[in-house]
C-alpha cells in the first residue's frame, strides 16, 4: 500500500517527533501507509530518539539534514517558536523542491512557511490535528498553500485520515481550530477529572466514577454525530420535570458554564494568534 503515498526509494520523515509527531506518524504504520524502512523521525535529545525507535520500529535521529534529501514527504511537528531555525536547516540540506512539507505547527502559516524556505515555491500544507489522533480518533483540519498540487491535499488527507477525521478548511480558520478542536481534548479531560471527582464527592469509588464519564463522554459525542440532532434536543431528552438532571443544569447555568467556554476558546485563539508571529 506504501506506492500510494510514497515513490521508490523516498522516505518520510517526521521532524519533531514528540507527543503530535509520533501520534500521527504510528497511524501512518499502523494502516500501511508507509514501511517502518520508509519513515524516520527527528528529536533533539538521544533519549526521544531511542524512545521513538523503541515503540515505533523506526529510524530516529537528532541530526535529519542528511535524510532530507531522500524525504517526499516531511512532518514538521517542532513547537512553533522553532520553525525558523527548521526551516534554515532544510533550506541548508538540499531540500528538494518536490518535497511535500506538511506543517501541524499551532500558529505558523502557509505564507510564513513559505517565505521561510528555499527552494522558491514549495509545497506546503498546514494541518491541525489533536492528541487522540494516537487511539485513531483524531480529528485534523487542513489546507494548501500557493503551491500545493491536488495529489498533495489527497495525500495530506490519507496521513490524517490514518488517525482519525479529516476536514479541508479554508486557512482564515485556522487559529480558532486551534483552540476549539487541537486545544479541545485538553478542555475535555478537565471536565472529565471535574466530574469524575464529583462522583467521588457524592460516594463513588474512583475508578469506577471515572469509567462512568469517560463511556459518557464517549456516548454522547456518537450520539450527535450519529443521530444529527442538536444537542439541546438530546439533553432535553435526558430532562424529565422536576428531575434531577434540570436540578443539575440550572446548577451548571448557574456557574456560567457557556460563557466560561466561550471565554476559554476565546483566549486560546487569541494567543494562537501569537505563537507563529516572529520574534522581535
Ligand atoms: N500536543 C498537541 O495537542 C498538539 C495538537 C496540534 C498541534 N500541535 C503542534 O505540534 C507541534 C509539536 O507539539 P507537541 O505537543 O508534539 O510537542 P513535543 O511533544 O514537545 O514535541 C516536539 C518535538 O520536537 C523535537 N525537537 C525539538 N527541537 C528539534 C530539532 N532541532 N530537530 C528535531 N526535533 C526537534 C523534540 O525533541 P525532544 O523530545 O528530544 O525534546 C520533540 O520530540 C507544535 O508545533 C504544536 O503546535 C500539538
Amino acid at each position: 500500500m506504501s506506492e500510494e503515498l510514497l515513490s521508490p526509494g523516498r522516505t518520510f520523515g517526521v521532524i519533531g517527533a514528540g507527543v503530535m509527531g509520533t501520534a500521527l506518524l504510528k497511524g501512518i504504520l499502523d494502516q500501511g501507509l508507509v514501511s517502518r524502512q520508509q519513515a524516520w523521525g527527528a528529536a533533539k535529545t538521544d533519549a526521544s530518539c531511542e524512545e521513538v525507535s523503541r515503540r515505533l520500529g523506526v529510524q530516529a535521529v537528532t541530526d535529519f539534514a542528511p535524510l532530507v534529501g531522500d524525504a517526499e514527504i516531511l512532518l514538521l511537528a517542532v513547537k512553533p517558536g522553532q520553525v525558523a531555525r527548521i526551516t534554515q536547516t532544510l533550506t541548508a540540506a538540499g531540500l528538494r523542491p518536490d518535497t511535500l512539507l506538511i506543517t501541524v505547527l499551532a500558529g505558523v502559516t502557509t505564507a510564513r512557511l513559505e517565505d521561510l524556505l528555499d527552494p522558491a515555491q514549495p509545497r506546503v500544507i498546514r494541518a491541525m490535528p489533536n492528541t487522540p489522533c494516537l487511539v485513531g480518533h483524531g480529528v485534523t483540519v487542513y489546507c494548501g498553500g500557493r503551491w500545493t498540487k491536488p495529489e498533495d491535499l489527497s495525500r495530506a488527507r490519507a496521513i490524517f485520515a490514518a488517525a482519525g477525521r479529516t476536514f479541508p478548511v479554508e486557512e482564515h480558520y485556522f487559529n480558532a481550530i486551534t483552540a476549539l478542536s487541537g486545544s479541545g481534548p485538553a478542555y475535555m479531560y478537565l471536565v472529565m477529572e471535574a466530574l469524575a471527582d464529583a462522583g467521588v464527592r457524592v460516594g463513588l469509588p474512583r475508578e469506577l466514577a471515572m469509567d462512568l464519564v469517560a463511556q459518557t463522554m464517549l456516548g454522547s459525542a456518537r450520539m450527535v454525530q450519529e443521530t444529527g440532532r442538536h444537542p439541546a434536543a438530546l439533553r432535553d431528552d435526558v430532562t424529565t420535570p422536576a428531575g434531577c438532571t434540570i436540578g443539575g443544569l440550572l446548577m451548571l447555568e448557574d456557574g456560567k458554564i457557556r460563557s466560561v467556554l466561550a471565554r476559554a476558546v476565546e483566549e486560546a485563539t487569541r494567543i494562537v494568534d501569537q505563537l507563529g508571529k516572529p520574534k522581535n
